[in-house]
């Protein structure tokens, strides 16, 4: 998304080149499937000819839910050894483009969703509040998606990267974190049936608070900087921009179902943290097209972040406005990113973790 307008609410959204440009978390989505397949291995089977109810949350536009929920469809179909009906449900924010969800769901070739009586539905609300019914699912699935908080308690002053953060800051930061995380538990304890599986692949950090992906922000940061220097950003939207996530550390992923309030109701099967290779990067050491590098870096990160950041522009700034804005950041981040690539280097922590509900 280069500089569309940025909708109310968009804190957290993904940008409309989502699609495009979301090969990251694919590729996060492939370290997962593992996971997936012994949870599918390991969940209680419906019974009576009730549908296998699983949840997908925080499925942005569905590009990286198809693989996982196709993966879902033929296994328990394989297990039953007929054709199970099965309803899965993506869920997201309301500020979500679900228009774009149900294309991909409905319009891609191969979709898991045109197998004969898979009912692929949509649900509009924050996974830190209920979104099922007690005990309506065998299988909840979130890929990619559990590092956005709730939202920014107090924003990080002078950089745009809550890993950045000090002080009562920080503390802030943290405490939303652990409250979140502890919502979206006791809430998928509620829905989840006794036997049935969680799967989390959750944005994360070493225990340095490293996320991998302190070069990149830190650039993005410095462009917004240069923007406040060239009056194209007023200081107070500068620091009002904070991207609303919390990279969990594996201590902070596992406390509250270590002695925390989910102790008692899941337990915990697996758990790895994994640094995802830079496929850019890689890519550019081999065809040493700096310009395509830049470009691709540049897109990945106004997809999955720019709503975020322009979400703090003032609300007087129309449409027009907020759009060459958008280029401008661009421009500034390809060239940036072009100048010194190996600084952008980009290895994603992301925590894999399966719950089996008690
Ligand atoms: C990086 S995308 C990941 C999308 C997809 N699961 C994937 O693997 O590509 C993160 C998604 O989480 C969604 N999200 C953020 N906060 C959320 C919340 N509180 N409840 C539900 N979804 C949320 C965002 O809107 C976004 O679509």
């Amino acid at each position: 998304m280069s500089g569309s307008p940025t909708p109310p609410g968009a804190a957290g959204a993904m940008g409309r080149g989502y699609g495009r440009h979301s090969q990251v978390q694919q590729r996060a989505g492939d370290y997962g499937l593992p996971l997936l397949h012994r949870a599918l291995a390991a969940l209680p089977l419906p019974v009576g000819g009730e549908p296998l109810r699983v949840a997908d949350l925080g499925a942005a536009t569905g590009a990286n839910s198809l693989d996982p929920m196709r993966v879902v469809v033929e296994s328990v179909r394989r297990r039953t050894g007929r054709d199970t009906p099965v309803t899965v449900v993506h869920t997201d924010i309301p500020a979500n483009d679900f228009d774009a969800l149900f294309a991909t769901v409905l319009d891609t070739p191969g979709s898991y969703a045109h197998e004969p009586q898979v009912f692929a539905l949509a649900e509009a609300r924050s996974f830190y509040e209920p979104l099922f019914p007690p005990g309506e699912l065998h299988l909840a699935w979130s890929a990619i998606a559990v590092h956005w908080l709730s939202g920014v308690p107090r924003p990080v002053p002078d950089h745009i990267y809550s890993a950045q953060a000090t002080g009562d800051v920080r503390r802030a930061l943290e405490e939303r974190s652990r409250a979140d995380w502890e919502a979206f538990l006791t809430h998928r304890a509620r829905e989840l049936r006794s036997g049935g599986q969680l799967v989390v692949l959750g944005g994360a950090a070493d225990d340095d608070g490293s996320s991998g992906a302190d070069g990149l922000m830190a650039a993005a940061d410095a462009v917004l900087d240069g923007m406040v220097r060239e009056g194209l950003v007023t200081p107070s939207e500068y620091t009002r921009m904070t991207i609303p996530t919390w990279n969990r550390t594996a201590a902070e992923f596992l406390a509250p179902l270590r002695s925390g309030p989910s102790a008692g109701d899941f337990r915990v099967e697996e758990h790895e943290l994994v640094a995802l290779p830079d496929l850019l990067l890689a890519e550019l050491r081999e065809t040493g097209d700096v310009r395509d590098f830049a470009g691709q870096v540049t897109g990945f990160f106004q997809a999955a972040f720019q709503p975020s950041l322009f979400s703090a522009l003032d609300p007087g700034r129309g449409p027009l406005a907020v759009h060459a804005l958008g280029e401008a950041f661009a421009s500034g981040m390809r060239t940036r990113v072009a100048a010194d690539p190996e600084a952008v280097e980009t290895r994603w922590r992301v925590f894999l973790l399966r719950l089996t509900r008690l």
